[in-house]
């Protein structure tokens, strides 16, 4: 599974010869000024919840690659398919087997409303399970007793992608209780710097994970990890 960052909290995930993107906001990054949104492949696209800083680029993204499946809640996907998009919808601790692996949409402590105000259900998180490998994909979140679930329910993961940035989300300390919520100890941090309230000092935030056995990955914005 190879995991590429495209800033704030999108994802390109290339599995099992499928791609999918994650939460798209890149046009509206000056930092993911080097990515371009038009170059995107996608099969699937992957919603957590309705805010802009997560469904920017949906459209774009879904124009260019007609034939990709957009995955989310009920609230969100019935949203799209009214507006004529491909959409697969889920709900909270429903999972799904498509051609990619697996996927569970789980709970995130957050809010969720469209652009143009529509209610967007209950926000989430996904577990994917695909090519040997687990991903906790949280979404925006705060630090939640629910995190608890994951590793009883989906067993153990290869990494969690988790926000670190504060204030519209956890921050690295909680994502660190985070971490051993669902007993996972290789973290990918995301929703920092994009915009002023939750710029990071990423230095003393790799050095709390360090402190406590556990790895902070930090990507460049276009930088791939394989897991
Ligand atoms: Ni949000
Ligand atoms: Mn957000």
């Amino acid at each position: 599974m190879r995991i590429t960052f495209l800033g704030h909290a999108s994802f390109q995930i290339e599995t099992e010869g499928k791609t999918l993107i994650i939460d798209p906001f890149i046009s509206g990054n000056e930092l993911a000024s080097h990515i371009d949104v038009n170059q995107l492949k996608a099969d699937y696209i992957l919603i957590t919840h309705g805010h802009q800083d997560h469904v920017l680029d949906v459209e774009q993204i879904a124009k260019n690659n007609p034939d990709a499946t957009l995955i989310s809640n009920f609230e969100i996907i019935s949203w799209y398919q009214e507006k004529g998009f491909n959409g697969h919808p889920m709900n909270h601790g429903g999972s799904f087997t498509f051609d990619f692996g697996t996927l569970k949409y789980v709970n995130a402590i957050h809010s969720s409303v469209l652009p143009d105000g529509t209610y967007g259900g209950n926000p989430g998180g996904f577990i994917l399970n695909s090519g040997g490998k687990q991903l906790y994909i949280a979404g925006d979140t705060a630090l939640t007793m629910d995190m608890k679930l994951i590793p009883l329910t989906s067993g153990s993961l290869d990494m969690a992608i988790l926000p670190i940035g504060d204030n519209f989300t956890m921050d690295y300390k909680d994502a660190a209780h985070a971490s051993d919520f669902i007993a996972c100890n290789t973290i990918l941090g995301c929703h920092y710097d994009t915009f002023p309230p939750i710029k990071l000092d990423a230095e003393v935030a790799k050095a709390h994970f360090d402190g406590l056995q556990k790895k902070l990955l930090l990507p460049e914005i276009g930088e791939s990890i394989l897991i």
